[in-house]
């Protein structure tokens, strides 16, 4: 599957501004890597380096694994913002990550059906966007990035729209779903609860330009569930420790 290398990964924008300097980071195959840091410190930018969508100045990423086979992508990124295709109902809008992969029509189908069923959705394939709600989009966005099962996914703020109790069940979802078909996450979020719930090692990055500041294991055991985790003596350490590092 996927491991992934950051090494010295510095960003310097044309502009001058440097958002991220000298970061540093192991992610291990299968591992789930919450990012948290100020507003501004280059989590965005530290992940469309890791997703191909933008270059690094100085330093190097290795992603080792990923994509060994030509029905496969390597990657799949689910964005704030759940950037569905208007003209498309919801089945199409997850068949569409399928487009430049050689799978036979049934398979996409089946597939297509499969996730989202695990997302909710299976009374929603005819469905148009502009019907559903934030929390319904984000949950298409990630049923699409899971269909094609790549080895690895990058998560920008996925939930940061949503309502709490909307994000808290979408949490759920994804960790069933990553249970389910394991992966490599790295998932920014400015929610400090949302990392303790999900992750297996949570990165605090310092203000810009962003560094590494720490880096928290997360003990929890798994399956987790997003509403009981929050009742654990370690939980409420977690979120105040991490409160402090950002202060
Ligand atoms: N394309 C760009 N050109 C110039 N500056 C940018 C660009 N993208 C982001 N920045 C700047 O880089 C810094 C980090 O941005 P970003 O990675 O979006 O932060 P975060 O996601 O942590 O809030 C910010 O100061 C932002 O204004
Ligand atoms: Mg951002």
């Amino acid at each position: 599957m996927a491991s992934i290398a950051i090494e010295h990964l510095t960003k310097r924008f044309a502009s001058g501004t440097v958002a991220l300097d000298d970061v540093n980071l192991e992610i291990d195959d299968g591992e789930f890597v919450a990012v948290v840091g100020p507003s501004g410190c280059g989590k965005s930018t530290m992940l469309r380096i890791l997703a191909g969508l933008d270059v690094a100045t100085e330093g190097r990423i290795t992603i080792a694994g990923a994509a060994a086979r030509a029905d496969e992508l390597p990657s799949a990124t689910v964005f704030q913002e759940a950037s569905l295709f208007p003209w498309m109902r919801v089945g199409e809008n997850v068949a569409f990550a399928f487009d430049s992969l050689p799978v036979p029509r049934d398979e996409v189908r089946r597939r297509v059906r499969d996730v989202l069923g695990l997302v909710g959705l299976a009374e929603n394939e005819r469905t148009w966007p502009h019907q559903l709600s934030g929390g319904m989009k984000q949950r298409v966005a990630v049923a699409r990035a899971f269909v094609t099962d790549p080895p690895v996914l990058f998560m920008d703020e996925p939930f940061g729209a949503l309502d709490e109790q909307t994000r808290v069940g979408l949490a759920n979802e994804l960790m069933r779903l990553w249970e389910r078909s394991p992966k490599t996450i790295v998932f920014v979020t400015h929610g400090i609860e949302e990392a303790v719930t999900l992750a297996d090692r949570v990165v605090v990055l310092s203000a810009r330009p962003g560094r590494v500041k720490e880096i928290i294991p997360i003990g929890f055991p798994r399956p987790r569930d997003a509403v009981t985790i929050r009742g654990a003596r370690e939980f409420g350490e977690h979120v105040v420790h991490i409160w402090e590092l950002l202060r």
